[in-house]
């Protein structure tokens, strides 16, 4: 079963030029809770290789743009796409938007980022949480307010911890969500924020 699942999307997303499967997991979370707009400026952290990208370029058009910053080289594969900015960067040297070359803020944050694994659950759960943390530390100085937001989340205790007690007061809405394309060993899940209140 793992396989069938792995092997379609994977396919799929080969067949439909895709970068990565994931992209069918933004397409479904988009779907459903509406996050990207036409003309949006959207801030996609962990972008690399670049579905989310490719998806969210073709989302905003023209009008719109897209930063990615990853701590992968820069995707040469997303070069000819004239909205989007990429950078090098580990998002634990990101503070600021002067950071990024940046005035604004954007309309919406994503973040698919997933730290290096090494098997040992406790230590994956930390490093996962850290990042979930960092996002949530700079949203104030990146997301616009009533902006849209998405991050990917591994489960623990601490994680639902977190998302009771700190992520939900900042969002008009906040939704849980696990896409039917994610693989069925992962302990991922995606939480949704509408409308953030700015704090
Ligand atoms: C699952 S992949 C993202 C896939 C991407 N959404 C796509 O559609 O192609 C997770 C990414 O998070 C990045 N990442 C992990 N830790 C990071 C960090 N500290 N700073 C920036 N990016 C990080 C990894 O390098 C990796 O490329």
């Amino acid at each position: 079963m793992t396989f069938k699942v792995k092997d379609y999307y994977y396919q799929k997303a080969k067949k439909e030029n895709f970068l990565a499967r994931s992209v069918y997991k933004l397409d479904e979370i988009d779907s459903k809770f509406k996050v990207i707009r036409k003309a949006d400026s959207i801030l996609d952290l962990g972008y690399y290789p670049g579905s989310w990208v490719q998806y969210s370029a073709k989302k905003v058009e023209q009008k719109g743009e897209i930063v990615g910053i990853d701590i992968q080289n820069v995707s040469i594969e997303l070069k000819h796409l004239k909205n989007v900015k990429l950078f090098k960067k580990d998002i634990f040297e990101i503070k600021n938007l002067v950071d990024i070359d940046r005035l604004e803020k954007f309309d919406v944050v994503l973040s698919d980022m997933a730290p290096s694994t090494t098997g040992i659950k406790c230590v994956d759960q930390d490093r996962s949480l850290a990042l979930v943390e960092k996002v949530i530390g700079i949203l104030p100085d990146f997301l616009k307010f009533k902006g849209h937001f998405v991050i990917k989340i591994f489960d623990s205790h601490d994680a639902q911890m977190l998302i009771k007690n700190e992520i939900k007061k900042k969002f008009t809405s906040l939704h849980l969500f696990r896409p039917k394309s994610t693989r069925s060993v992962s302990k991922e899940f995606f939480v949704i924020g509408k409308e953030y209140l700015g704090t």
